[in-house]
């Protein structure tokens, strides 16, 4: 172990300082709850809800009674922040949560003028029409109540509060006192309230006002308290939050600083202690005796060397785990497990992006963080359900796009090999702006999946010099607080001019045919497409009506900025100078509807896969190009009635997404002919509908080696469901599973235009959270239990209990014969 005092800790501090630029930094953090002395315990279930008013300081609960100030601090302030007072009738819930998705669709009729491109914009649809701001006082604020006891043994010890996530400006109080007010709505934060809480059997209140009044994005962003929050006990001595961060070069060598704090009231004399996978790591020999002047605060760095690492890669995505652990007279104080992984990452102005030293093209989607069902308030196991969406498709990287996401996002990237560009919500060195960046950078500078900061999106001072000046102070604090990664901004004009010369890597937001003269004339700043593409689509549609605000899923449509999937991607291939790109999106998301911006529109249909992560078309454009293994997909659908598109000898395209060399199309058994499929492209046919079947075959080197087919289905006859977990979910009262529900006809045929209203039901220690069929203009409600399927498909997001057992998954719907999933919690 190592043991220090002052003299040492100063001296390790400076040592961490200049530890800077050589090596690059590997991931720790995320404390999981550790056995005591550390508690980490979550803080989520169990919390009182209820909306509140604008001028709620002399309303209903009162707070501040009838001074409408923070006059007085604890038992004289406002009602709803006192343990006596009465919150039985709000509602009962836990978090995470968003109120937001809980509200219904709203729309207020208001001139719309269209913009230079004839485009008009309702700013309540990019929120989603969700009724927040101004015109909803009373859906726009919201109290939140948690009353605790503290277990006697906890006298003594310091306990905090730990917030992941608030949409947004916030004020915290503990039994009436005003411990916090928070702005961003997508920074954490963390509280000591020890001072304020009974150490008797009487209650403590925590009552947290939630403003979402105002938003911070041009998209849904949600409202509440829709993250983790975490109640931390500690000794007065303890490791700060975030305070373990390893730098480690692929080589092994690096180095972990540690910052500790002193809270109790007296000098203490200590040990450090690292232990990695089972292997003391602590330098020897110890320290020369005991400090008598230890007070605050404290860092220290150690050198490390692991020998032989096993390397943090995309298809080995090791992770590390080392124990951090204060040691007092042989005691163990504190202990704060962290997770990293060693890895080299560098960017290349000619030749892209490496990760240990092999080039990787960045297949990259950029994401907003709302799910269908439950909106921002996304459960821990819906991140990996993404990513697993993501990765299936071939994706490689994600650009948190506009936001720090949440930390179970980046801990899921981590494990499942995924790159991430972290980007913080406002490119401004104000002093929000640098408090929010610092959160970010100190809470995930140890994730081996991050690859950069980003620092903006989209700003208008990128090309100005008051631009660069704000974002040299920005870089400035990201190097001091992580000197192994750059940082980069998405931009969309003035590329050459501004922040240009500031950042480490540009990025491209579209544009694509201005980068080769960027290349050109700044010939070492390496580039990234920030933001590519992006076709707009309507999962199962195939012809576009601007009636119903539906787009044909063909990869044709874009708007004026983006370019489709077939434009973007093989300029981006064929030139390795890029370092890759990141599809406008992943997913569909709520709000920022395009190119139908008004209602009844409530999401966008940028997505390669809706809300729900139900594929389009698009999808597999993608994984056909992005995956090596061999890929075969034909659309539309070949269900053309007569009296619905009237589509009867009409001629309709019929496209093939495929990776093979050559792709032949059979129209009811008759060859439509066989066409070499380019690489980064698809083949075509213009078919004569007649009901049937359209099979396309995919040859490799001239042998058949894959078919797809699409059938004319009969009526719908029944569900099929699925999930997309197999095995155990964990009875935890968190984990999650999505039920896929699919209609088919009477011969387990997709059924593509099916809108039955599917009820769910669930039988065993599970519920039903939320629904979603991936339909931008849907106005069903995303809390309930039953949902229509949109173009055949609509899904669940079940929740386990926290009991084990058998879970079974039934969905009815009028007429059809029932589908069931059986799955199994322990
Ligand atoms: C970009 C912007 C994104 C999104 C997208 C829609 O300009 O950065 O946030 O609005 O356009 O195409």
């Amino acid at each position: 172990m190592t043991r220090f005092h002052r003299r040492q800790i100063l001296a390790s501090a400076t040592a961490l300082a200049l530890a800077g630029g050589a090596v690059s930094r590997a991931q720790a953090q995320t404390a999981a709850a550790t056995d005591a002395p550390r508690q980490r315990l979550r803080l989520d279930e169990g919390w009182r809800f209820a909306f509140g008013h604008l001028d709620d300081v002399t309303k209903d609960f009162n707070f501040g009674k009838d001074q409408r100030t923070y006059a007085k601090q604890g038992p004289d302030s406002g009602d709803a922040a006192q343990a006596k007072f009465d919150d039985s009738a709000w509602r009962l819930i836990d978090l995470p949560h968003d109120w937001a998705v809980e509200l219904p669709f709203v729309h207020k009729d208001v001139a719309l003028v269209p913009d230079d491109h004839g485009i008009v914009w309702d700013n309540a649809a990019n929120h989603g029409y969700k009724p927040l701001g101004r015109d909803y006082p009373e859906t726009s604020i919201g109290w939140y109540r948690k009353t605790f006891t503290l277990d006697p043994a906890d006298v003594g010890r310091r306990i905090s509060l730990e917030f992941d996530g608030v949409f947004r400006a916030c004020i915290v109080m503990v039994n009436g006192y005003i411990v916090r007010q928070h702005d961003g709505g997508y920074t954490p934060f963390a509280i000591d309230i020890t001072d304020f809480l009974n150490t008797d059997a009487k209650p403590n209140v925590i009552a947290v006002r939630v403003d979402a009044s105002l938003g911070e994005g041009w998209f849904y962003e949600g409202a509440g308290i829709y993250r983790h929050v975490w109640l931390v006990k500690t000794d007065g001595l303890h490791i700060i939050q975030y305070g373990v961060n390893v730098i480690i070069g692929a080589d092994g060598k690096g180095m972990i600083g540690v910052e500790t704090q002193n809270d109790s009231d007296r000098a203490r004399s200590f040990d450090i202690k690292y232990v990695i996978d089972g292997k003391d790591f602590t330098p020897k020999p110890i320290g020369d005796g005991p400090g008598t002047d230890a007070w605050l605060p404290y860092a220290q760095s150690i050198p490390i060397q692991i020998e032989n690492p096993r390397l943090w890669s995309l298809q080995d995505p090791y992770l590390y785990e080392l124990t951090t652990s204060i040691v007092e007279d042989g005691k163990i104080l504190d202990s704060v497990v962290s997770r990293f992984g060693v890895r080299d990452i560098r960017f290349d102005a000619d030749q892209g992006f490496f990760l240990n030293g092999k080039s990787v093209k960045i297949k990259g989607t950029c994401n907003h963080q709302d799910h269908a069902g439950v909106g921002a308030a996304v459960p821990d196991a819906i991140w990996d359900y993404r990513l697993q969406c993501l990765k299936d498709m071939g994706c490689n990287a994600i650009r948190t796009s506009h936001n720090p996401p949440a930390p179970e996002l980046l801990d899921a990237c981590d494990r499942m090999g995924v790159l991430v560009i972290d980007e913080t919500r406002m490119m401004t060195s104000s002093e929000r702006g640098l408090e929010d960046l610092r959160a970010m950078v100190v809470r995930d500078r140890n994730h081996p999946s991050i690859i950069l900061w980003s620092i903006g999106n989209e700003e208008p001072q990128q090309g100005t010099a008051r631009g660069a000046t704000i974002a040299r102070t920005m870089k400035r604090i990201v190097n001091e607080l992580d000197p192994t990664r750059g940082i980069t901004a998405a931009m969309d004009n003035g590329w050459g001019e501004g922040i240009t010369e500031v950042v480490d890597v540009i990025g491209f937001n579209y544009r694509d045919n201005k980068i080769d003269d960027f290349h050109a004339k700044f010939p070492k700043i390496p580039i990234i497409g920030t933001e590519t593409a992006s076709t707009v689509a309507t999962r199962g549609e195939y012809v576009t009506d601007d009636a119903r605000h539906v787009l044909r899923a063909y990869d044709t449509e874009a708007p004026w900025w983006a370019a489709t999937a077939e434009a973007w991607w093989p300029h981006f291939d064929a030139r390795p100078y890029i370092g890759g790109g990141f599809i406008w999106t992943g997913f569909d998301y709520r709000g920022e509807p395009t190119p139908y911006s008004t209602w009844p529109s409530i999401s966008s249909q940028f997505g390669a896969m809706d809300t729900c992560g139900f594929p389009k078309d698009n999808y597999y454009y993608y994984r056909a190009w992005w995956r090596p293994e061999p890929l075969l997909h034909l659309f539309p659908h070949w269900n053309w009635p007569e009296n619905e598109n009237g589509k009867e000898g009409q001629t309709i395209p019929v496209w093939a997404y495929g990776n093979c060399d050559e792709v032949e199309l059979f129209v009811n058994g008759r060859s439509a002919g066989r066409k070499p499929m380019a690489k980064d492209m698809h083949v075509e046919w213009q078919v004569a509908y007649a009901p049937g079947k359209i099979e396309a075959y995919g040859y490799k080197k001239g042998k058949v080696v894959l078919k797809d087919a699409r059938e004319t289905a009969g009526p719908a006859a029944k569900i099929v469901l699925s999930a997309d977990r197999s095995g155990f979910l964990t009875a935890d009262g968190r984990d999650c599973a999505v039920i896929r529900a699919e209609v088919v006809d009477a011969r387990g045929r997709a059924v593509p235009k099916a809108g039955n209203l599917i009820t769910f039901t669930v039988t065993g220690p599970a519920s039903v959270i939320g629904v979603g069929n991936g339909d931008p203009n849907c106005h069903e409600p995303d809390k309930a239990s039953k949902r229509s399927a949109f173009n055949g498909l609509c899904c669940a997001i079940l929740q386990t209990q926290k009991a084990a057992g058998a879970i079974v998954v039934s969905a009815s719907a009028e007429g059809l014969v029932s589908g069931k999933v059986v799955l199994k919690s322990a």
